[in-house]
């Protein structure tokens, strides 16, 4: 009983393990992390299952990067448990979500851009990062932003990270 009743509680207030934190400082340097932190703690716990899954696969460093971070366009938006549990319900009524109350077009909206809102906002921040060597991304920055954005939409069946990346996010 009591176990229920902690599990129970686990869900109400999720928090983050020592060795979870950890790992997300190893993989993320520290202008990344903050964004990671911005995430409400239950998407912060998703991201690392997310990310735990492509290391096991073996996902290169901007693979895990990806992964921790392809959800951050959500960082401003409503999508709540409760909304995001909404607009699943609603979605067979989508083209009809003009008559839909306002909260509920904004988690509309957000589901369907977030993984776009995510890749400008990391760009900026490498941009803010490089400042004072070069205002170009690093190949690596660009790869990991590329695979943000593909997230949901991007469908290159050759490019096996993202299979990975969208597989593991379908999992978790
Ligand atoms: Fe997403």
């Amino acid at each position: 009983m009591l176990y229920r009743v902690k599990q129970f509680f686990h869900a109400l207030f999720p928090k983050i393990s020592e060795d979870d934190l950890l790992w997300v400082n190893r993989i993320l340097g520290p202008n990344e992390v903050e964004l990671f932190k911005k995430l409400p703690v239950h998407e912060q716990q998703h991201s690392i299952a997310v990310g735990k899954d492509c290391m096991r696969a073996n996902g290169s460093e901007e693979l895990l990067k990806a992964a921790l971070l392809h959800d951050i366009g959500k960082i401003e938006s409503n999508l709540t448990i409760l909304n995001k549990s909404l607009v699943v319900l609603l979605s067979p009524f989508e083209k009809h979500k003009k008559h839909m109350a306002r909260f509920i077009r904004d988690a509309f909206y957000y589901k369907e851009y977030h993984p776009l809102i995510g890749a400008n906002l990391l760009k900026n921040i490498y941009i803010e990062i490089n400042q004072g060597e070069s205002f170009s991304l690093t190949q690596s920055q660009e790869r990991v932003i590329e695979l943000i954005e593909a997230h949901h939409h991007g469908n290159d069946s050759r490019d096996n990270e993202l299979q990975l990346l969208k597989k593991s996010d379908a999992n978790n």
